[in-house]
């Protein structure tokens, strides 16, 4: 973390100890480290530590130098490329989310608009309150980023949620931050999650798309630096933080349009999106009555959208999936020739810890020049992230 300048808010936690060995860590990995510390942090720990580790001047005190007192704040939020709280309090939490600046720390966090990384840690009743967990959910749909709290024994005596996570992964959280980002100034539309099709007012044919791999997937390129669009069908969790555009749509005919308006500006398109083939062609005004014994629908097919921009395909780069229940590799061949993808991915869905609802996958990766890429069983946040690395590599070709 050479050249990196990290500013270093601690809070009044017990907790407050272990931020010495992240501020060690820091400065150690070539980061050049400043620390504000609250009036409640300094019962907890002495400034004079932080200033032995960090080689820098400790700042606790708003008024603290009479000549510069209206400029400190400005120049340590200038100074820093990210700040970290840690440990941060439910009180400063509550301070943070509601814009109060009553101190050096919060009126230098007024004064920043970069990068900022939360680590609370309390007791765990303390953060599980509805007030703090509202007041999490404000700092994040901010963009600020929180590292959740560790399971163990707390400070108070207790056994649960609320301890710092440790020195080591808290640094790791930050080299993360500052690490290259491979589709840094790159538009990337994802589809995700399953189509719904209307049978009557409140009947739909739908499939079983939890909509984890596509959201996996966005998430992955957020990380990466690129301008995320996500559009999607029915899905079964949270649209990942940091989205650019987050667009929620029922039907095939719906994610068509969708995506058609997204299309021509976008660098990549990834398919992950469980569209259905057909929909019902007149779909029922009213809720239909079970009078008769057999009652038939007559289904139309939905145009295969990602075949459609296959056809319209410029410079953009094209990612499908296809998940079959048999030959896979043969199927999967024919739609990335048919439907003029870059590459695709493959899934055998009948296989244990692979396919809908599981938070696992097994898949392969197919190119156009035959190459085949086979991943073992992995969490699906990590095979977002070789796919995100193969987009990279695509966009880059
Ligand atoms: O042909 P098949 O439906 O198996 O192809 C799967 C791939 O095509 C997926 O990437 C899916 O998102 C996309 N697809 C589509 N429009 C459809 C059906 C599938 O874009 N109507």
């Amino acid at each position: 973390m050479a050249d990196k300048n990290i500013l270093i808010g601690v809070t009044g936690g017990i907790a407050a100890y272990k931020v010495v060995e992240v501020a060690s860590r820091l400065k150690k990995s070539g980061a050049n480290v400043k620390v504000i510390m609250t009036k409640h942090a300094t019962e907890f720990i002495t400034p004079k530590t932080f200033q032995e580790i960090t080689n820098n001047a400790v700042s606790v005190d708003l008024f603290a130098d009479a000549a510069n007192f209206n400029v400190a704040h400005i120049s340590l939020a200038d100074f820093a490329d990210l700040i970290l709280i840690a440990p941060a309090t439910a009180n400063f939490l509550a301070k943070m989310a509601h814009g109060i600046a009553d101190d050096l720390l919060t009126t230098t966090i007024l004064a920043f608009d970069k990068k900022i990384l939360l680590a609370p840690s309390m007791n765990t009743k303390m953060f599980e309150n509805p007030a703090t967990q509202a007041n999490l959910n404000i700092l994040k749909a901010r963009g600020v980023q929180i590292l959740e709290p560790a399971s163990g024994n707390l400070a108070c005596g207790t056994v649960g949620k609320g301890r710092l996570p440790e020195p080591a992964e808290i640094c790791e959280e930050i080299e993360k931050i500052f690490a290259p980002k491979v589709l840094s100034g790159k538009k990337i539309l994802v589809t995700a999650g399953g189509t719904v099709e209307a049978i009557d007012p409140v009947r739909y044919i739908g499939n079983r798309s939890s909509g984890r791999m596509g959201y996996e997937i966005a998430k992955s390129a957020v990380k990466n630096g690129a301008e995320v669009t996500l559009i999607s069908g029915k899905a079964e969790i949270e649209p990942p933080n940091g989205l650019k555009h987050f667009v929620k749509v029922e039907s095939a005919l719906e994610m068509r349009n969708e995506v058609l308006k997204e299309f021509e500006t976008a660098d990549a398109v990834i398919m992950s999106a469980a569209v259905a083939d057909y929909r019902v062609k007149t779909p029922a005004a009213q809720k239909i009555k079970k009078s008769s014994d057999n009652l038939t629908l007559e289904l139309v097919k939905n145009p295969d959208i990602l075949r459609e921009l296959g056809t319209l395909k410029k410079n953009q780069v094209l990612v499908g999936f296809a998940a079959e229940t048999q030959n896979v590799l043969d199927y999967a061949n024919k739609k990335l020739v048919e439907k003029n993808l870059n590459f695709i991915v493959a899934n055998d869905v009948t296989l244990e810890g692979a396919g809908f609802g599981v938070s696992t996958n097994i898949a392969s990766i197919i190119w156009r020049d035959g190459s085949v890429e086979n991943f073992s069983k992995m969490s699906k946040a990590e095979l977002a992230e070789k796919i995100v690395q193969r987009l990279s590599k695509a966009l880059n070709q």
